[in-house]
């Protein structure tokens, strides 16, 4: 027995004078087996995992001139990893197989210092690899990073609060919230703002991670490429509920981007029912401090409302806009969102359920 096997399981079993779990004083072979296992069951979920390659949130799917820009850059660094990995291993096994001790061998092999060869090409190898990854990667950064507005361009100020997305569209007179409408084929560039803390814009299929740093401007430029709805979310820890603050990007072809961007413009129905119950409450209650809703309040801390009935999930991506779950949220918003800046308004469940109805009926 090696002298750093365990001591003897009832010995381990008796530490501190209590039981112990059984999986802490079996034998050593079991510890291996069930080691092995886990060791297979991790490789098979990050394999599984690493396989989604088409899943929402996959930085393999370009769907973007940006992300196209930025998956070259990832293809040429892995192509050069796979190949510097084949050389090395290969050089390993070699040495390994060729030069291992001999049987009968006295003392060290000969000792070989200062060739003068092998300095060069293990100073010049790595330089050149530097080198191919260098140059393209500079041209991208340079390339996307460009602060020259195509002509045609579609502007959005992208706001960042804890813990939602504000969308601003200047001269189109549009603001949504954790929604945000592109034209498939135009460009489009993202004005960044940072309105409280540090967060990042990632929506992995259009693109790169970027800050959003208050008092600084960082913009990103591209052209979304296919219809469709994409998933995005703060790549920043941003505070309580940082993982709660996600984004849907909705491309959509030009024709009906205009429809919406029409639609967004003007001012929501009017309610009746229910929902004018709803409203009358909302122009007396403390939410007209904060949200904005065109023609009856003009708070500017939280989500404008104008039209928040259009948009397909509420809360930063979170949750379906139904009247169950705005009623949930307007109840105990905290309860659902660690941190919230809503607070608990103490609404009555029928005052919880006009509210909701004037909110959904704001299409
Ligand atoms: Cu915002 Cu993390």
């Amino acid at each position: 027995m090696s002298r750093f096997a365990p001591a003897a399981p009832a010995v381990l079993a008796e530490a501190g004078g209590r039981a112990l779990p059984s999986t802490l004083v079996t034998p050593r072979t079991s510890h291996r087996r069930s080691a092995c296992a886990r060791a297979a069951l991790v490789a098979v979920t990050a394999l599984a995992g690493g396989c989604a390659w088409d899943g929402p949130m996959s930085t393999l799917v370009a769907r973007s001139d940006l992300n196209r820009s930025i998956l070259s850059v990832y293809g040429i660094i892995t192509w050069a990893c796979v190949i510097i990995a084949a050389v090395v291993f290969a050089g390993l096994a070699i040495v390994l197989l060729r030069f291992r001790e001999q049987a009968g061998a006295a003392g060290l092999p000969r000792q070989i210092r200062g060739h003068t060869g092998l300095e060069l090409a293990w100073t010049i190898a790595p330089a050149l690899i530097l080198l191919v990854i260098a140059i393209p990667t500079i041209q991208v950064i340079f390339r996307t990073q460009t602060a020259a507005t195509p002509g045609n361009a579609l502007e959005v100020t992208v706001r960042g609060w804890q813990w939602w997305w504000e969308f601003r569209y200047p001269g189109l007179d549009v603001v949504t919230a954790n929604e945000l409408h592109l034209p498939v084929g135009r460009p489009v560039v993202l004005s960044l703002e940072g309105p409280d803390v540090i967060h990042s814009f990632w929506v992995p299929q259009l693109g790169g991670k970027r800050d959003v740093v208050p008092g600084r401007l960082n913009r990103i430029t591209l052209t979304p490429e296919r219809a469709g709805e994409y998933w995005g979310q703060c790549a920043e820890f941003c505070g309580a509920s940082h993982a709660l603050m996600g984004l849907r990007v909705i491309v959509e072809e030009p024709a009906a981007f205009e429809r919406w961007v029409a639609a967004q413009a003007g001012p929501p129905a009017e309610p009746d029912g229910p929902a004018a119950e709803g409203k009358a409450l909302y122009a007396r209650s403390a939410c007209v401090g904060c949200h904005a809703i065109r023609g009856v309040s003009a708070g500017a801390l939280g989500p404008d409302l104008t039209h928040f009935g259009s948009r397909a999930l509420f809360g930063a991506g979170l949750w379906p806009t139904t009247p169950e779950h705005v009623v949930a949220w307007l109840k105990d918003p905290p309860a659902l969102k660690p941190g919230a800046k809503m607070p608990d308004l103490n609404l009555s469940d029928a005052e919880a359920q006009a509210l909701a109805a004037y909110l959904l009926s704001l299409k």
